[in-house]
């Protein structure tokens, strides 16, 4: 089968990598891919923006794509899946309705809702004063969300009321609107991302990101630094509670609606201290960076399972099976990621590191008549496996320095606390 994957991360070079793998795959098309796309055996880099629905849409109907996966948010919220489904396309990804659960907030706290999943308490505004009166009635911390997609920068968790109303006067003059006001959750975050068919889901292993810039998860939010799976918060009683109780609602609301929902749930979750757990938001694809610590876990051929998932028949697979071990990835981003950045810097050291049983996904990255070089804030996510989560960091950190670049920066701590939880 010939596969396409769109976008340019180090989340598609994994679904790239790993499709790949398949016997079942003869080529794979990434639109527009990156550095480590294009080096895959089977694989070839269009050069196409993840925007251009018709462009993408007539490329894969000309060359007979079997099965299009998409990786960001932003071409399935701008209808790229039903672009593709129109033409008779399979595709792993969520319509532009269905993709709401991540576009809109108040959309898919309302779903939610409605679906009697436990999501954190709140209120949506479309005006300043009605959010700033409702505002004054609350206590601190406090959580202000923009509506719509806002790369990361749309959440400010505030810990007074006077941050949170300064945080909604300027979501509203930049223009978000409407903005959410919600309850602050304590507790440890995890995310479980699912496979959903419309019918079925079927939830992935646990991972834990981390998005703050600084070890000790301090400073400025990122896209996330690193990540691990399984996630020991998770255990797999847990996972079921959270099939029973979060993911299944879900898709049955989204299916009682009329939404033939076929992609990845993502569902960022809060486990408070006491066991309870939450939904803090959905993502309507795959995790950037978690996918390159669960995908290297995966014993199955993921483009069998996405096809499947693509044609509405989850229900027919086996169970999915993982390999006995734990995987880590650490991001190496660029000094200054998330501000500004250089771009241009040679990287060396990829083979090194791959020879040490690392498996290096790019992100950040470009080809030019110099070699490899940087091209983005999150450069590289380097993954390493183990029997143990700490055999995997343990291996990670052990060969990273291997890879070089100037101004190359990570956290050294990724997966600090489920270590410490031991
Ligand atoms: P989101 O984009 O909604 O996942 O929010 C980004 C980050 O903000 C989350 O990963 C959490 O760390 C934090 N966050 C979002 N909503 C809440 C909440 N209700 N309580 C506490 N933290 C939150
Ligand atoms: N790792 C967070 C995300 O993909 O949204």
């Amino acid at each position: 089968m010939k596969v396409a994957v769109i976008g340019n991360g180090g989340r598609e070079h994994a679904l790239a990598w790993k499709l790949t793998q398949s016997p079942a795959v003869s080529h794979c098309y990434c639109l527009p891919g990156n550095g480590g796309a294009a080096a895959l055996a089977k694989a070839e880099n269009v050069p196409l923006a993840v925007e251009d629905l018709a462009g993408i849409s007539q490329f894969c109907q000309a060359q007979g794509v079997d099965l299009v996966v998409v990786g960001p948010e932003l071409p399935l919220s701008l209808g790229l899946a039903d672009h593709l489904r129109d033409l008779g396309l399979k595709v792993f990804g969520p319509s532009q309705v269905g993709a709401q659960l991540e576009a809109s907030k108040s959309w898919a706290k309302a779903l939610m809702e409605r679906a009697g999943v436990p999501t954190a308490q709140g209120e949506t505004f479309s005006d300043l004063e009605s959010a700033l009166a409702y505002l004054a009635r609350q206590t601190a911390p406090i959580v202000v969300k923009a509506d719509g997609l806002a790369a990361g920068k749309g959440v400010i968790v505030a810990q007074t009321l006077l941050e949170a109303e300064t945080a909604l006067k300027d979501l509203f003059a930049q223009g978000f609107n409407p903005v959410v006001v919600e309850e602050f959750l304590a507790g440890e975050e995890v995310s479980v991302l699912a496979l959903a068919d419309g019918q079925t889901v079927i939830p992935l292993l646990p991972a834990q990101d981390h998005k703050r810039i600084g070890e000790g998860d301090t400073g400025p939010n990122t896209g996330g630094m690193g990540v691990y799976a399984p996630a020991p918060i998770a255990p797999a009683e847990r996972m079921a509670e959270i099939t029973r109780t979060i993911l299944e609602p879900t898709l049955g609301q989204l299916r009682a609606e009329g939404i033939d929902y076929r992609g990845v749930l993502y569902a960022g979750l809060m486990v408070s201290p006491q066991g309870e757990i939450k939904v803090l938001e959905y993502n309507c694809r795959f995790g950037d960076p978690e996918t390159q610590a669960i995908l290297p876990l995966l014993a199955d051929d993921l483009a069998e399972i996405l096809l499947a998932a693509a044609e509405g028949r989850l229900q027919t697979l086996p169970p999915l099976t993982w390999k006995p071990a734990s995987a880590v990835c650490v991001v190496m981003a660029a000094q200054g990621y998330p501000g500004a950045y250089a771009k241009g810097e040679t990287i060396t050291g990829i083979e090194a590191a791959e020879a040490q049983g690392l498996v290096v996904f790019q992100a950040g990255t470009r080809f030019t008549n110099q070699g490899l070089v940087t091209d983005g804030g999150r450069v590289l996510g380097v993954t390493a496996l183990g029997d143990s989560l700490e055999s995997a960091v343990v291996r990670v950190y052990q060969n990273i320095d291997q890879i070089r670049f100037n101004g190359a920066y990570y956290r050294r701590d990724i997966a600090h606390r489920a270590l410490r939880r031991g």
